[in-house]
């Protein structure tokens, strides 16, 4: 079969024929028809958290998918060969044509979205909902600040908690404003304009940080005794939190079928909507991460878009179509 590979920490992706993989007994194999493009990917294949999150060389890149099973293993119960399904991968990354993966990360496929749409959902849309609901605790008729509400994981964050009920509050970009309003923020801070903490005139339950450093240092600032502060991004102080008498955490996503699963529905009944930027073919992974590269300019080979280069659209995922 063929998958996209990076051979060395650093290096260019080359489109291979490699074999095809066999499955335990709690997976799925998954025929691939889209992955999606995560920053993660090129942190991982620059080499600059081997130490925290280490690669196998060489490296089959991808976190996310969407496909139809064609095979599953003696344990697994909820899936049959020939169901359309998405999902975050578990083991061997998903810039390919067959994909090993457990059957627990993986949810049905939401009948209303394309296959390209399913497979820029699994990662931002878990992100999000782990971040304000189960780090957060967001609850009905409380605020949130969210830190990049026009990003791929923010968008899911600002959509999820409109929905349950909470009020938002959402940085971006001055030409996103339109665009996160119409998703459900009550309120946009141009983070380019204004410091979000200067503006804002009541205190937040939760702030869900998708920047970190200077911008999550000043979030400390606008959030109630007793919030939380959750970062996907970077460690939280701990010193800093107790001293406001705020919980913070960074969180990790976990993946799980059974969240993906309730997020299928919202996007099933059109409650959430996902947003896919552009699609390339899979061969042209390389050029895909160099549309993002520009975003991330201290990874390791990787050039940043220079003076008067066009900016790419800053919301929407990246997608890959395999088949
Ligand atoms: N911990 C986890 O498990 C986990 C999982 C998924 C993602 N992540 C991380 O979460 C972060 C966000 O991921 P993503 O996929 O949503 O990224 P993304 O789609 O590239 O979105 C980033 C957004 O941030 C905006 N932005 C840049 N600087 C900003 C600032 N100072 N204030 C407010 N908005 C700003 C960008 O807009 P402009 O630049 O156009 O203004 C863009 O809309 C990444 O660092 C990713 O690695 C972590």
């Amino acid at each position: 079969m063929k998958a996209v590979r990076l051979l060395e920490y650093g290096g260019q992706l080359v489109f291979d024929d490699v074999p095809t993989p066999t499955i335990a007994r709690d997976e799925i194999l998954v025929k691939i028809k889209s992955t999606a493009v995560n920053h993660l990917d090129l942190v991982e294949a620059s080499g600059t958290v081997r130490q925290i999150l280490p690669i196998d060389l060489p490296w089959i890149p991808g976190h996310e998918f969407s496909g139809v099973v064609e095979q599953i293993g003696s344990d697994v119960a909820a899936f049959a060969p020939g169901d359309a399904v998405f999902g975050t991968t578990t083991g061997m990354g998903a810039y390919t044509e067959y994909l090993p993966v457990k059957a627990a990360a993986v949810a049905k496929k939401p009948s209303n979205l394309s296959f390209e749409e399913a497979a820029s959902v699994p990662v931002a849309a878990q992100t999000a909902w782990e971040g304000i609901f189960t780090h957060g605790h967001l609850e009905k008729g409380q605020t949130i600040l969210i830190h990049a509400g026009a990003g791929a994981v923010g968008a899911y964050a600002v959509q999820l908690a409109s929905h349950a009920g909470a009020t938002v509050i959402a940085t971006a970009r001055g030409d996103d404003e339109a665009y996160v309003k119409s998703i459900g923020a009550s309120r946009v801070i141009d983070y380019r304009e204004a410091q979000f903490e200067k503006v804002l005139r009541e205190k937040v339950d939760v702030v869900f940080d998708l920047i970190g450093g200077d911008t999550q240092n000043r979030s400390f600032l606008v959030l109630k005794e007793g919030g939380y502060l959750v970062s996907a991004v970077q460690p939280v102080s701990q010193e800093e939190s107790a001293r406001h008498r705020e919980t913070g955490a960074m969180m990790r996503l976990a993946p799980s079928g059974d969240v993906l699963g309730r997020i299928a529905r919202l996007l099933e009944e059109g409650t959430i909507r996902p947003d896919v930027a552009t699609v390339y073919p899979l061969r042209a992974a390389a050029q895909a991460w160099n549309d993002i590269a520009g975003n991330l300019p201290r990874v390791h080979g990787m050039s940043p878009s220079g003076p008067g280069a066009a900016r790419r659209r800053s919301h929407g995922k990246i997608v890959l179509r395999v088949a």
